[in-house]
Order: C-alpha cells, then structure tokens, then sequence
C-alpha cells in the first residue's frame, strides 16, 4: 500500500515529462528493421518499451542504452534471427500486435507470450486482417496469447479496418511492408500516425489520403537509420494537466509534450471544459511539440462522442476525473475499446471514482458522471489494478481528497512513467524537475 499525498498548497513548477511510449516503441522496431544506426533520444524506459528492446535484442539486434538515448544497429528486417526462446511480450499490447505484423513475414516461427493482464487481450483483431495478406497466426481458442507466428510470403491487400486501433494499422503496415505489391488499408477512424510519419522518415513510401483514414503502402522500402528525437508524452503530460486543473492554487507548465493532433484529445477536452490552459508551439523537424501551462480553474461537463474516442484513449480515466469535479453532468460514450485495455477500464474508473462518493452511472459504452466540487470520500483504499493509468488517475483524484488515501499495487506505474511519484513530489514543492 502507497500512502498517497494530498495538495492543500496546490501544484507548482515545471516539468519535462518522459519521452512518448508509442513513439518509443517505434523507434526501436524501425531503428532494427532498417540498415544502419538509430540514435533515440528522450527513449522512455517504461517496462514496455524495455520490452520491444528486449525482443529485438533476442532476435539478434544489437542496442547500447545510456540513461534516455538508445543506439540500435540494425542489419535490415531479414537479418532478424529467429529467437532461442519464446519472447516475452510482458504487459505490452503495442509490442505485441506491432511485432505481430513484423513477424508475419519472416521465413522462421516465433512464439509470443505475456503477463496475466495482456494473456486476456484480445488478439484476433490482429491475426484476422494479418491473415489477408496471407500471414499465419495461431492464438489460444480465446484469440488471446500465447501466440505462434509462422513466417510467410506476404501480398499486398487493400484491407477495411473493423476496430479504431492504431496497433492493429501499425501490424498491417508493417505487414504491407513486406508484401510483393502495394496494400490500402482503411480506418474506421483516424488513429494515432506515429508509425506511418516515423517510416516516412526512414524511407518508406506510405501516403494517407485526405480524408486521414486510407493509407497506401508500398512494399519492399529500403529502410535506413535515423536520429529520432522522441517528443515528450501527451499521455503523461495529461496526469498534471488534470491535476493543475482540477487541484485548488495551481499552476503548471509541462515542456516539450508532442502535440501531434491524433492525440491531443485531452487539450481540446480541457479547452472544451474551460481549462485556463496556454500552448507555446516549439520548432520542431520532426512530430509537433510544444510547452503547455494550466492553472486550475472551476471546469464545466463535457460530452464524449465516438469519434472524439480515438485522440484520448489512453486518457479517458483522466477525462472521466476531471468530469467528477465539474459543474454538471458529463458523459463518455462510443468508448466500448476502454472494456480491452489494461483492464476494463470503465469497470475500474467507475469502481475507484466511487470509492471518492463520485456518483457514476456505468454503461456498455462509457459512463455518465456527476460532478460536484467536494467528495465524500466512503473508500480510502484505492487500487490501481495493476493499470498504470488507474493508478496514476487514482493518485491525481488524491490529491484533491479531503483526507489521505492509499494506493494497492502501485509500482504498476513502471509501464510508462517510472518517475511518476518523483516528478509528482517535485511539483508538490513547487520546483523545477
Ligand atoms: C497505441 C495505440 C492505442 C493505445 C495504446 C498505444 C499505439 O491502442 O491505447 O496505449 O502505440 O499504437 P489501440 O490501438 O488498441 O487503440
């Protein structure tokens, strides 16, 4: 159990916060499939992208780490050795699918597996569209992990997506990139473009149309390592843009956070809800960027769409806390993807938001919250789950509370902000970090 602080004096200073996961992520696998060096600054060193490393690693790839820059050699993607052991996914559902798209057209076999959160994922959302471009992927009869991965020859496709899911774009394209002719993969909605904007960079040709949901590949691109500077995350940004809102006598201002628009829902969302928030945009060679300073203000309630889903997935617990302090009522719908993340993530957001005596009506798609401005807290025991994002939810609502509160399973917050408590303490005493 964490003892989890309180903010009678509010939130001050400033922050860099860590580099992006999802770019992270890419970086690595693109840094080993390319000829060459790829330097990574800002690398975020959450347990799952340690886990891409890892893999590639496993797979032959040689990488040096010295605190947040990563140096990869990559030989080309048919360099890549088929691994002595089944790799170990850990708790990582974007090392897992993308590797999937990777790995589907290799001449050798790979074995997947991960912990007891990501063996309940759902994975046929990827071996399904996979298998139109003739890959082989065997799931348990659950369609979750463990998974074996038959090598084959690949063929173009022109594929319509049923899931708003950037993993499973990102495991066709990476798929398409192997293929004998070009592939169109189709959208359900605009998803985060990390993948297609970083491979542009390395060499491919991959073009997105104007309506941002069709995505041409073409195949066989001769991929060369670059220097990627890896933005700092909107994701993480977002727990201290909650809390500058939503704690009493704060303000905040978190530096160089990537601004890219398929995931800034949560800054529109805070401007929707009358956050007193301003972005200073930064030059920048590569995705957006910016510094971005809020102070806390009285919110008003928000209505969440389906299409808003997609550019604030990761940060819908934050928007369902920051609709628990508003003035009136708020609600999140179209949002079903929440029930197949870490965990069930409205299951979990309506359990710890009541243990606040925050009233939340739970619904198959979302929920409806009531806000109001002081909770009577009837549970001091909070729980992450084992979610890193509930549990650093749970210590942003804690620090409104009117009394302390505690945390289960903490550490989870490792996955991706392994300083997460450190750089909370610092803004608590108002420095710089
Ligand atoms: C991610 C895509 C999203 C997001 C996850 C990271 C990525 O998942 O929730 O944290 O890096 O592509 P889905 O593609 O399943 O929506």
């Amino acid at each position: 159990m964490k003892e989890l602080a309180t903010a009678p004096h509010g939130l001050h200073g400033s922050l860099t916060v860590p580099g992006d996961k999802s770019i992270s992520h890419r970086a690595v696998m693109l840094g080993a499939i390319s000829k060459g060096e790829t330097v990574i600054h800002h690398f975020l060193d959450g347990d799952d992208c340690l886990s891409t490393l890892k893999a590639f690693n496993d797979m032959g790839v040689k990488s040096e780490r010295n605190g947040g820059t990563v140096v990869i050699h990559g030989n080309g993607i048919d360099a890549l050795n088929k691994p002595a052991q089944p790799l170990d996914m850990g708790n990582s559902g974007t090392t897992t699918r993308l590797l999937m798209g990777i790995l589907a057209g290799r001449d050798f076999e790979t074995r997947l597996f991960g912990d007891a959160s990501l063996q309940k994922r759902p994975m046929k959302r990827v071996s399904e569209p996979l298998s139109h471009l003739g890959a082989q992927v065997e799931l348990t009869d659950n369609g979750t992990l463990p998974a074996v991965i038959y090598g084959q020859k690949l063929h173009g496709t022109n594929y319509q997506m049923k899931v708003a899911s950037a993993q499973v774009k990102s495991a066709l394209i990476f798929a398409a990139l192997q293929a004998d002719t070009p592939s169109t993969i189709i959208e359900k909605l605009p998803t985060r473009n990390h993948t297609e904007i970083m491979l542009r960079q390395f060499g491919a040709e991959i073009e997105t149309g104007a309506d941002q949901k069709t995505i041409h590949v073409m195949p066989q691109p001769e991929l060369t390592g670059q220097t990627v500077e890896v933005p700092g995350d909107v994701s993480s940004a977002a727990f201290f843009l909650t809390a500058g809102a939503i704690v009493p006598d704060s303000k905040i201002k978190l530096e160089r956070v990537n601004l890219n628009p398929t995931r800034t829902g949560i800054i529109d969302v805070l401007q929707k809800m009358g956050a007193d928030l301003q972005i200073e945009a930064l030059p920048t060679k590569g995705e957006p960027l910016g510094n971005i300073t809020i102070a806390t203000s009285q919110l008003k309630p928000i209505q969440i769409e389906a299409e808003d889903i997609p550019a604030v997935i990761d940060e819908l617990p934050l928007v369902a806390l920051l609709a628990a302090c508003a003035d009136g009522t708020s609600s999140i719908r179209g949002a079903e993807e929440l029930r197949v993340k870490e965990t069930d993530r409205i299951q979990t957001v309506v359990a710890e938001l009541r243990k606040l005596g925050v009233q939340v009506e739970e619904l198959a798609d979302g929920m409806i919250i009531e806000g109001r401005n002081e909770w009577a807290i009837n549970n001091d025991q909070l729980d992450s789950y084992g979610d890193h994002r509930i549990g650093m939810m749970d210590a942003i609502a804690a620090l409104k509370a009117p009394q302390p509160l505690q945390l289960a399973h903490a550490d989870a917050v490792s996955v991706s902000y392994p300083k997460f408590f450190q750089d909370l303490q610092k803004l608590l005493g108002g420095g710089q970090a």
